[in-house]
């Protein structure tokens, strides 16, 4: 089939945030321990016990900011046992995640030690669940505050002289669950009381970020937006949060018990997985418009600061630690996701996948036998969509009638696409989501002229195609000759169940 597309390349949309491209490393499973921290005795390269391979691969996606220490983790983590000397920092158990024991060896000084070296803004997640305000207060001075007070003596005397800074901040996680079972009043309350004592020092502003819903949960943002307006939008430097968050997985199964096995599913689980994953663009819209009654200037941030695909954990793998393969139908929802996120780029300002290594839809697996590594199909999304980073956005007409599968009682459009210009470069990113047909795209580029046109595509012969340590690259993107420019216009070829990247100079 042949779809009519427009893109005016001289119309410009709003700016793509970066840190639409954010991460997220929890204390769960393998993540953390395993995946980003080996120890300094490892044999695996590492720098202060940092994997050296899992920071290379992940520089080279220029991640904007991680969000750590959780998730549900967060809201029982006191980050005073995760500082000083190791062998003296108490034990606890991570009763969320495995029930495993937790010996803190990754803490404050390490996580920064991560940010730097991955030169990505730390986005931390404090406790509200468990903690105190002081606790939390205590945190930000420990983090970022220069000069003399107790704090600042407290990180002088464990190595760091420099404070360091931290804009992200998060109020709790999960209020309405894991982070406390509270209702949406209950937690507001609690969010304007621990907002107002993260304090700005000296010149590290905060950009504070309240738990926000569950999915299509409006009526908890509505709660947080009455709160945050009875101080006045306009006085949003002096507001409790900045923003709130908002999480959306991609679950596609019958049931919690039976969400499917990440690697063994057949074209009907394919559609309805494309079908959820789409739905994201619902649950946006849906707290958009609630923000826009109370915020019309759009000042406060939407934040979706978990997202992705939740299967059922690999055979033979602990069930609290989410270790699941990760196959090119997850690269698909994470395209679409992507599109989505640069259409709602005037109000989310900030979205982390979950979860950055070994956990849920991973952009990196490390096999525990091994010092092997490998890159998933979702992780190459990432690398070919790099340049939409604090593009301007701008806006695609699809001229419909568009291609669809009918899944349920509902109907899924098997073509996606966005696309966006920086430094004189149009980035233009298309994915087929259909198991079985390919489409041709006609795409009129109105208001401009592109020229050396390059094409990238990632696609595989079968959906469940995935990477092993031996089989790094069965899915990996490859140069894409099915584009052709003529008239001003791009013939863009889509094979079934691909995802293409074309850019060229404008
Ligand atoms: O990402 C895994 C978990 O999912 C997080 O800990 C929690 O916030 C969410 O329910």
């Amino acid at each position: 089939m042949t779809i009519e597309a427009v893109i005016n390349v001289d119309l410009d949309g709003p700016r793509i945030n970066r840190h639409l491209y954010g991460h997220f490393a929890e204390h769960l499973g393998r993540c953390v321990y395993g995946g980003f921290y080996v120890g300094e005795d490892s044999g695996i390269p590492n720098e202060g016990g940092i994997r050296l391979d899992v920071v290379g691969a992940l520089r080279a996606l220029s991640i904007p900011n991680l969000r750590w220490p959780g998730g549900c983790f967060a809201d029982e983590y006191h980050w005073q046992d995760g500082i000083g000397p190791k062998d003296r920092r108490p034990v606890m158990v991570n009763t969320h995640w495995g029930d495993v024991v937790e010996n803190n060896h990754f803490g404050t000084h390490e996580f920064m030690a991560l940010c730097e070296l991955l030169g990505a803004e730390p986005y931390i997640s404090g406790n509200v669940g468990s903690g105190t305000v002081r606790e939390m207060s205590d945190w930000v001075e420990y983090l970022t505050r220069a000069g003399d007070s107790p704090m600042a003596r407290l990180r002088r005397a464990n190595g760091r002289d420099e404070p360091w800074r931290v804009r992200f901040w998060g109020l709790g996680n999960e209020a309405w669950g894991c982070g406390g079972g509270m209702t949406a009043e209950h937690y507001a309350q609690e969010a304007r009381r621990y907002g107002t004592y993260c304090r700005d020092h000296g010149d590290n502003k905060l950009y504070k970020i309240a738990a926000g819903a569950n999915g299509a949960d409006y009526a908890w943002t509505e709660t947080l937006m009455k709160q945050i307006g009875h101080l006045g939008c306009q006085h949003i430097g002096s507001t409790p949060y900045h923003a709130l968050s908002l999480h959306y997985y991609t679950i596609t199964g019958p049931s919690w018990e039976e969400k499917g096995s990440a690697t063994d599913f057949g074209t009907g689980e394919h559609y309805a997985t494309m079908l959820a994953a789409a739905r994201v663009e619902q649950v946006l819209a849906g707290h958009a418009a609630v923000m826009d009654c109370y915020d019309p200037s759009r000042s406060v941030g939407l934040v979706l600061d978990e997202w992705g695909t939740w299967f059922d954990v690999e055979p033979g793998s602990n069930p609290g630690f989410l270790y699941q393969q990760n196959t090119l139908r997850d690269a698909l929802v994470a395209s679409v996701h992507f599109d989505l996120f640069h259409r709602y780029a005037d109000r989310l300002v900030m979205a982390n996948i979950a979860q950055t290594v070994n956990v849920l839809q991973a952009m990196i697996l490390t096999d525990p036998d091994s010092a092997a590594m490998v890159l998933t199909p979702t992780y190459h999304v990432f690398a070919m969509n790099r340049g939409h980073q604090d593009a301007t956005a701008l806006r695609v007409d699809l001229r419909t009638p568009l291609p669809a599968r009918p899944v349920g009682d509902a109907t899924l459009t098997t073509v996606s696409m966005s696309a966006s210009r920086k430094d004189g470069r149009l980035l233009v990113s298309l994915s087929n989501l259909d198991a079985e047909a390919a489409a041709d795209v006609t795409i009129d580029l109105r208001g401009g002229a592109v020229t050396a046109v390059e094409a990238r595509i990632l696609t595989s012969s079968a959906l469940q195609d995935h990477n092993t340590p031996q089989a790094p690259s069965a899915v990996a993107p490859r140069e894409h000759d099915g584009v052709v420019l003529s008239d001003g216009r791009l013939r863009v070829h889509l094979p079934a169940h691909s995802f293409v990247t074309v850019t060229g100079a404008l």
